[in-house]
Order: structure tokens, then C-alpha cells, then sequence
């Protein structure tokens, strides 16, 4: 079927009749998830103020989406073969830690299918007619990116199943007894989920996405490219091992990668010759107190509190959050992911507990050690 052939909603009788009920608006309210202010510099979540530089620095094509590389092996087939096929592509679910480049990939998507995508968040999706303004409103073959989906309420998921499946929508009007079911003809789209909890996802909404993918943290050299590539962009001067500096200190992510080498390049101008080298970029890293590992105040401060208070652990992530004065998704979210993957922090069924590694890294000797001193 080519894409002008998908069911053209204007023409149905029922539309006008629903956008009548409908908000006013289908409003892509942004993302109102805990935002850890405090120290916002290595925290992998979108922060309000850096989302225009974001924008403008967001790769568009595979060539420039750096890394995850098995990702990008699959997405080529998969687009490839939705293109041969004439069809719609399969509903998609990308998960991991923030700043990995879910949002950047579905954009990606859509500008390699030459397809519109329209942007939201779970937690823009409150009341049921948010969730049908916005289907009702999807053109045939657009791509809807649904961001923190596992926020989604019950009755905005029961909305999405018939659309993920049938690419309809039934609607339920009137009381009890006069009550009656009108299913309505959606244009076929696809549904695009991100989230950083695949976990905390229903697991009928998991099962009608067609492709679930994982993105991992990215290496070193993966991260000097994204470094590299910013700096192009930016018109910041920058030599090979800066780049490395830079992306050793990055946790594994672009967003935090990017974030640094503007705040590194601040320094650059203002206290050097504005070229970031090795040097430039570990001194201003340092003054920045981000350690070698990338972790900020707030990392090191949780895991000094699990050495000095409960002996290293295991103590759950509730006293962890009261201790420290954070939600539990924050630290659930943003700093467990990379204290884990670095190997620093290991999850325990009863609760979290400070490696060997982690131990070392704070300079801190580790009870084992500490035991074979005697
Ligand atoms: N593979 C990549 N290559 C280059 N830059 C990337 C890549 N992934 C993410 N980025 C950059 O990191 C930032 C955050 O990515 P984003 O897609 O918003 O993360 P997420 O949605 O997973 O939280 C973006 O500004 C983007 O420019
Ligand atoms: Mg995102």
C-alpha cells in the first residue's frame, strides 16, 4: 500500500463529531519528570535550558548517530524492508538510561523514512481525550514518539491497544444500559515508546510493540566521536586526547559528553589558549569536580554514605533516597545505571551494596581488605 492510500481521517463522518469533544489542543506539553537540579551538569536528564543546544546538535542520519552499532544494523533492514513492503513500520520500544539517544534515534528513524514524527510524554497524556486528540490527529504513516511510556495511565494504555493493533479506536458513549461501542478507523502510524523502566511497562502495552531494543552505554572511543563531532559543530578547537579526556569523564553518555565539552571549552577560552587538550580538559574536568569515573558529588556522596552507615551494604535504595535527600527515581534512574555498569555499585536482592571497585575509587579500603590486615 503506498502511504497516500492509508485511511484519510478528514473523510470520516465520526471525525468532526470526536474533535468536537476533544481538547483544544493536542498540546506536546514537555516532559515534567524529577529533574535533579542540584547538580545538573553530569546528570544524564534533559534539562529545560539545554534543549534548544540539544536540537541543534542532534544527529539526524545513521551516519551520524555514533555507536550501537546492532541497533543501527537492525533499524537499516527493518526501515529497508518497511520501504520494499510499502508498509507502515512496526511499533517500536526503546529503553535504558537517560541521555543514550532514544529520542535521537526516533528522530532518526523518521528523517531516513522521510516521515513526520510527533512528539509527547506519558505524563502529557493525563486525561483520556489528550491521548485521542493526538491519534485522531496522526496523519497515515506518521510516527508518534510517546517519551517515559511506562508512565502511562491505565485508561490511556486501554486507548493504545486497539490503536497499536487494529489502528482503530473504540470509544465507549453513554450510561450503562444506552451505553454503546463505536470503533472508529485510525490512520495507520507508528507507535515509537521510550522509556528508562522497561520494567514498570504492562506487559500487554511490551508485547504489541514489534521491536524492543536496549540502548547500552557507549564506549570511550564512541563517546570521543560524539565529542569530536559537537566540537565540529560548535566551532570548539579540540585535539584527539582532549576529546578522549572528555569522553573518559562522560558516563557513558552522548548528552552528559555533550554537556562537558561546552562547559570544558568555557574554560578553554577563558584560562587557556582556547584549544582543548589533555591538560585543558582534566583541569577544568577537576575544577568541575567530575572524577575520572564521570561521577559528580551526588555519586560519590551515595556511595560514601553506604561505606560509612551500613558498612558497605546491602541497604535498600528507600534509605538511600531519604539519606540523600532524592527520589527513588532519580537514583534508581540516573545514578544507579552508570554506578552499576562501571562496576562501582552491585544490586543485591537485599538491597545495594559498594564493590571492592567502589571502595577503591573513594580511596576507602574494603572490609576484605581491611580483614586480610589482620
Ligand atoms: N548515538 C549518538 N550519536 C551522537 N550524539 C548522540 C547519540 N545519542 C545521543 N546523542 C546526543 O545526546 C543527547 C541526548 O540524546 P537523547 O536522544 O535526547 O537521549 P534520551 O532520549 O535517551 O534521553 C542529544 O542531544 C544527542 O545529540
Ligand atoms: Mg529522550
Amino acid at each position: 500500500m503506498h502511504p497516500n492510500t492509508y485511511f484519510d481521517v478528514n473523510q470520516n463522518s465520526w471525525y468532526n463529531y470526536f474533535m468536537a469533544i476533544l481538547s483544544d489542543d493536542e498540546d506536546l506539553r514537555g516532559n515534567k519528570g524529577a529533574l535533579n537540579k542540584k547538580n545538573p551538569i553530569v546528570k544524564p536528564e534533559n534539562i529545560e535550558y539545554d534543549k534548544t543546544f540539544e536540537n541543534s546538535i542532534r544527529p539526524k542520519d545513521f551516519d551520524s548517530y555514533i555507536g550501537q552499532s546492532a541497533l543501527k544494523e537492525t533499524l537499516k533492514i527493518t526501515l529497508e524492508a518497511a520501504k520494499l513492503r510499502e508498509k507502515p513500520l512496526d511499533h517500536m520500544l526503546f529503553y535504558g538510561p537517560p541521555g543514550l539517544g532514544k529520542t535521537t534515534i526516533a528522530g532518526v528513524i523518521a528523517s531516513q523514512m522521510g516521515i513526520d514524527i510527533r512528539i509527547t510524554s506519558a505524563p502529557a497524556l493525563e486525561r483520556p481525550r489528550d491521548i485521542i486528540g493526538i491519534l485522531m490527529s496522526l496523519k497515515g504513516g506518521e510516527i508518534l514518539f510517546i517519551d517515559e511510556i511506562h508512565r502511562l495511565n491505565k485508561v490511556a494504555e486501554e486507548i493504545l491497544y486497539p490503536a497499536m493493533e487494529d489502528f482503530t479506536l473504540d470509544m465507549t458513549t453513554g450510561k450503562s444500559q444506552t451505553a454503546k461501542t463505536l470503533r472508529v478507523p485510525l490512520p495507520k502510524f507508528t507507535l515509537i515508546g521510550a522509556t528508562t523502566k522497561a520494567g514498570e511497562l504492562s506487559s500487554p502495552l511490551r508485547d504489541r510493540f514489534g521491536m524492543i531494543h536496549r540502548l547500552e552505554f557507549y564506549t570511550i572511543d564512541e563517546l570521543a566521536k560524539v565529542v569530536q563531532r559537537t566540537a565540529d559543530i560548535l566551532e570548539i578547537k579540540i585535539t584527539e586526547e582532549g576529546a578522549k579526556a572528555i569522553a573518559r569523564r562522560s558516563r557513558g553518555t552522548p548528552r552528559i559528553a555533550n554537556r562537558l565539552v561546552k562547559r570544558v571549552s568555557d574554560f578553554a577560552i577563558v584560562k587557556y589558549d582556547g584549544i582543548i587538550d589533555e591538560k585543558v580538559a582534566n583541569e577544568s574536568l577537576d575544577i568541575l569536580k567530575i572524577d575520572e569515573f564521570g561521577l559528580d558529588n551526588t555519586d560519590r556522596a551515595l556511595l560514601n554514605l553506604i561505606i560509612e552507615k551500613y558498612d558497605g551494604g546491602p541497604v535498600g535504595v528507600e534509605t538511600i533516597a531519604a539519606a540523600l535527600s532524592e527520589d527513588v527515581r532519580t537514583i534508581e534512574d540516573v545514578c544507579e545505571p552508570y554506578l552499576l555498569q562501571a562496576g562501582l555499585l552491585q544490586r543485591t536482592p537485599r538491597g545495594r551494596k559498594v564493590s571492592p571497585e567502589g571502595y577503591r575509587h573513594l580511596g576507602v579500603k574494603a572490609p576484605s581488605e581491611q580483614q586480610t590486615l589482620f
